[in-house]
Parts: structure tokens; sequence; C-alpha cells
């Protein structure tokens, strides 16, 4: 459940009138709901709650520092991918204790600060990578501990670009390769072996596939305890799907459910890296209509928002639903919501009916709380947007948007030009 809902033909988030914050704040913006953040981190992790369990929240999903802040004051822990998100995390105070580290490219730099942080554990995912991080680790002074991420190859009927669990995807080690990866792991002195990881892709919509992942995972484990290798901590990673249109992914406490099922009274405590299910429909993206046109039979609303602020609809066609912000009377029509990005991939919906906007008029772009402003770009040098935070009554801009002098802040020309 989300607190985006209308109040006679006004859409509000939680108390706010949307279209009082877009008066104020100008659009395009981000708007999440800070109620419905933490309804769903608790929702998830009540689900879990009859076995030992870390929630990490998955911080790309949505890496502002007030959304983490809320959530570190719920306890999480998280899921990081890079140094920048480390340090995001322990800005917004994160307890290192709770953050575990994936990603198949991590740096020298990135692992040195990782050790130097005192994180939970580095989610390994090639022989390499467990070298250097044996070396990193040595000239630190440091025990490194690591959980190796396997590639269980199972399919998990997402989109191909946010499928990773399959032997073809560049994550992990394959399942067959794994026991002599740990057999080489618990020689290594820097090394602290402490868990297994597996993460399968993004977006699913059924739990059978990660039903299949875990008694993969499982199988592997007794493998390991036959050869004396003994871990603390299984990571079973996110991916849980929500509904942007008319998909029907399980509730957080089905999914559990068939997870904490499967695991039986193995001794390991879980590890769960959500992202888009907690943040993906507690965000929007609002925007302003600056014109509409037609070219033969077909209508564009030109709005103010664009791929640079919202990709998913051009990388992934994904469908977001748009509302208007204050609802219309009238007849609807079938347009197309585009940007004022020079691409012809740049646009919100296609082929879409909706009420027959006018300039002026605002839209909202529902479940874009997670990969939305995270996957933003500075593209056609646009400055980013704003991102806002409703708590009850009250919202608070918790990002400014970006001048034109942010644009060019790093940017040097050489004297001699
Ligand atoms: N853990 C790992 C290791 C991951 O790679 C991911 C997502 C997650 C957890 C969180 O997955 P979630 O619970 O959010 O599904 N940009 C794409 C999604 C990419 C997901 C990448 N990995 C999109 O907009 O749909």
């Amino acid at each position: 459940m989300h607190e985006f809902k209308y109040k006679g033909d006004d859409l509000y988030c939680e108390d706010v009138p949307v279209q009082k914050i877009a008066c104020d704040t100008g659009t395009p913006f981000y708007l999440y709901s800070k109620k419905t953040l933490e309804n769903h981190f608790a929702a998830f992790d009540t689900a879990f709650s009859s076995v030992k369990h870390i929630t990490c929240y998955s911080v790309k999903a949505n890496s502002s520092l007030a959304v983490l802040k809320i959530f570190a004051s719920l306890g999480a822990g998280v899921d990081v991918v890079s140094g920048g998100e480390i340090f995001r995390a322990l800005r917004a105070g994160i307890s290192p204790g709770k953050i575990v580290y994936s990603g198949v490219g991590k740096s020298s730099t990135e692992i040195e600060y990782a050790l130097k942080s005192e994180i939970l554990m580095f989610n390994v995912e090639s022989s390499q990578e467990l070298d250097l991080i044996d070396c990193v680790a040595g000239k630190s002074g440091k025990k490194a501990r690591i959980a190796l991420r396997i590639n269980p190859d199972i399919d998990p009927k997402t989109h191909p670009y946010i499928s990773t669990g399959l032997n073809k995807n560049k994550f992990g080690v394959r399942i067959e390769d794994a026991l002599n990866e740990y057999k080489r792991a618990v020689q290594k002195k820097q090394i602290d072996v402490t868990g297994v990881a597996c993460h399968i892709g993004s977006q699913l919509t059924d739990v059978t596939p990660f039903v299949d992942a875990l008694r993969k995972v499982k199988e592997f484990t007794g493998e390991l305890s036959s050869h004396g290798i003994h871990l603390k901590y299984m990571d079973m990673g996110g991916g849980l799907g929500i509904t942007y249109g008319d998909e029907m992914p399980p509730d957080p406490s089905d999914y559990a459910g068939a997870i904490i099922k499967e695991l039986g009274n193995h001794g390991c405590t879980l590890i769960l890296e959500p992202g888009r299910v907690i943040a993906g429909n507690a965000g929007i993206l609002v925007s302003t209509v600056l014109y509409k046109k037609k070219s033969g039979a077909k209508n564009f609303i030109i709005v103010d928002a664009a791929m640079n602020d919202l990709v998913r609809p051009s990388l992934y066609e994904a469908y977001h639903e748009i509302k208007p912000v204050r609802k219309k009377q009238g007849p609807h029509i079938a347009a197309d919501i585009v940007g004022p990005i020079c691409e012809s991939g740049d646009f919100l919906a296609r082929q879409r009916d909706v009420p027959d906007f006018m300039p002026g008029d605002c839209i909202a772009v529902m479940s874009a709380g997670a990969y939305g402003f995270t996957m933003s770009s500075n593209y056609n040098s646009r400055p980013r947007v704003p991102e806002v935070l409703v708590d009850g009554q009250r919202y608070f801009v918790i990002r400014k948007r970006e001048t034109y002098d942010d644009l060019i802040s790093n940017e040097i020309i050489p004297e001699h030009i």
C-alpha cells in the first residue's frame, strides 16, 4: 500500500496536495512518502521475524541520504555496490556491521575503503577478486569477511537486462566452480570465510525462482559442511517485484513464507537485499505538460521531464502509470508522453490512454521511487531534478535542483586553449 491517493480531484502524497509542492518547487521533481518507505520496510522486515535475519536495503534503488537515514533509524542494513554507496550509507548512519558489498568490479581503492569501514562482508564474484581482497587486506592489516556469490543458473523470467542468475550473465561464480573457490578461500590468511550469497534478478513476480535458487544454495552449503566449511550467513539477494501496471507479485509475507519454508532449520543468519519492493511505490516523478502536438494520427504530449530524469521506459520499455495531479473531466486521448531530449527513444509512456492534458497541467509518473533518481543523468545538459520527501502534513526538499553552475562545476578549460 502506498500513500499517493486522490482526495476529491487532487492527488495527495500523505496529507499534502502534490499540486502545492509543484507550485512551490517547480517541476520536474521526485516525490517520496516517508510513511510508505517506513511501512514497506517494516512489512518486509517483520515478514522474516521468525528467523535470524538482516534486511539489507539495496542502496542502488534509491540512495538519497534522507531515505537511507529513515532506514538506518529502523535498524536496517544495506547492500552496496560501490565505494560511493558505502560512503552514503555511513553518512546516513547505517551500521557498518550491517553492510554487504556486492558487484563484479570492486577496485582495490574501494576494497581498502570497505575494509577500513569494517563492513560485514564482501560478496565476492570471481577468483581474481578473492585474490585482490586477500592482498589488500594483507596490506591494510585486516581480515576480510567474505561470502562467495554463487550463480545458480536459474531463470528469473524477468527483463534480460535485469536478470543476473544465469550462467550467461556476468555475476557470481558458477556453482560447479564454487567448492574449489571456497577451498582456496579458507587457505588464505587474510580471509574469513563467513557466508554464501546469491541474487538472481530483479522485478520477479513469482516466488518459484527464489525458492529454486535457495534450494540450490542450501544443497551447496551442505556440500561445504561435508568439507568442514561452515558458514554464518546466507544472503539470498533482492529482486521481489512490484505492481507497475497489472503485475501481481507475491506480497512480502508470501515471499518470506516460501523462503522460510524452504530454509527449514538451517542455522545461518539470512540476509535479504530488497530494493524496489521498498522504494518503488514510495515515489513518483512529477512533471508539467509543456506542449501538445499532433503528427498525423498520433498525439504527442511533451512534458518537462525526460529520459535523463527517468530512463526506465527508454531503457527497458518499462511501464509507468501516468496520472493527472488534478483530475480532469472530459474525454481521454491516446498519446505518447515524451520529453525534451533529442532522441526518439525519449519517452515516459507510449500509446497511452490519458486525459486530454493541456499545457500547464501536472502529471504524476507513478512507481518511480526505485531506479528513478539514481539512474538519472545530465544528458542534454539538463540539471538534475530535486527530490522532495513528504512526512504527514509537511514536506522537505532533500536534494536541491541542480543549477547551470552545478553542471560545469567540475570542468576545467586548459589555460592554453
Ligand atoms: N542485490 C543485488 C546484488 C542486486 O544486484 C540488486 C539489483 C538488488 C539486490 C536489488 O534488487 P531489487 O530488490 O531492487 O530488485 N535498474 C533496474 C534494476 C536493476 C537491478 C540491479 N540489481 C530497473 O530499473 O528495473
